[in-house]
């Protein structure tokens, strides 16, 4: 029940914010999307409030649900298609903070993405306000560049691996990227191994990723060095596993072995597929 308390007062906090936009914005009939968010925010807080109350996951799930529902209605009303610059939020978690566990325990998730993910997004928003809004002094330019490059892609990289995820994986392939899987890699277990492989090779803070190569009409797998360093460029991201010590050490400690191996059963394969079907949309000139 604690869980579920913590997870409420995320979705509330996520709520306030995007409520808190929206009046700032001040856009012709925000109104009505206030008061939509209102509502929402009501029935997340009468669960917040009576505590007591017994709140499965399915439950929890449909509330996060209902939210994103709003959210996605709102940002196709207003035709919004792209995030201002130094704005990016924190996403909410699609589960509760002990939904993956036996595999990743609470405390990791809860760490992870209220304090790490976190500190992505204020690095990122406060590099993009200096770049883009403020740049005063053009000498440090540079040092701007390095925290856009390190935030942003540790924003991008940490939304992509929540939504990896599901407690209610399917634990293999599906669909089109099955398919193109075995295409590509001969059999779901070579690929696995192989995925595994290039995870237990990142040393200290890095990950690993399945992606999409437009240049080669392939799947590919490539490590990363923290979130920036030693990825190929020109391609997309499709299924991504955090090999930061972070991501891992409270439970696991030193077996990186057993957290890899473990991270199979929660992997979110509808999802993976969603995003190999959008991304393998683009295919340029083959070289
Ligand atoms: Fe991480």
């Amino acid at each position: 029940m604690e869980n579920n308390q913590a997870y409420l007062k995320e979705l509330n906090r996520w709520a306030d914010e995007t409520k808190k936009t929206l009046e700032l914005a001040n856009l012709p009939g925000s109104e009505s999307w206030i008061e939509a968010i209102s509502n929402w925010k009501t029935n997340v807080n009468h669960y917040l409030v009576n505590g007591r109350e017994i709140l499965t996951e399915d439950e929890l799930q449909r509330l996060q649900q209902e939210g994103q529902r709003i959210l996605d209605s709102l940002v196709n009303y207003y035709q919004m298609d792209s995030v201002p610059y130094g704005k990016h939020q924190l996403p909410p978690l699609p589960y509760s903070y002990d939904a993956l566990e036996p595999y990743i325990s609470e405390e990791i998730m809860r760490l992870h993405h209220d304090i790490h993910h976190k500190a992505y997004v204020e690095g990122l928003n406060k590099a993009e306000k200096a770049l883009y809004l403020n740049l005063k002094d053009k000498s440090i330019v540079k040092h701007w560049l390095r925290e856009q490059a390190y935030n942003g892609s540790g924003h991008n990289l940490h939304t992509i691996f929540w939504f990896n995820m599901t407690p209610k994986s399917t634990k293999y392939p599906i669909k089109e990227l099955k398919q193109q899987l075995e295409k590509d890699f001969g059999s779901w277990e070579r690929f696995r191994d192989l995925f595994s492989n290039v995870a237990s090779s990142v040393e200290g803070v890095g990950w690993a990723v399945l992606l999409w190569n437009p240049r080669s009409g392939k799947l590919g797998i490539q490590s990363i060095e923290k979130h920036q360093l030693f990825q190929l460029a020109d391609s997309i991201p499709l299924l991504v596993l955090d090999m930061w010590e972070h991501a891992y050490y409270l439970q696991y400690k030193t077996d990186k072995a057993s957290y890899i191996k473990n991270w199979w059963n929660i992997v979110n394969w509808e999802d993976v597929n969603n995003r190999y079907l959008e991304a393998s949309k683009l295919k340029w000139k083959l070289y």
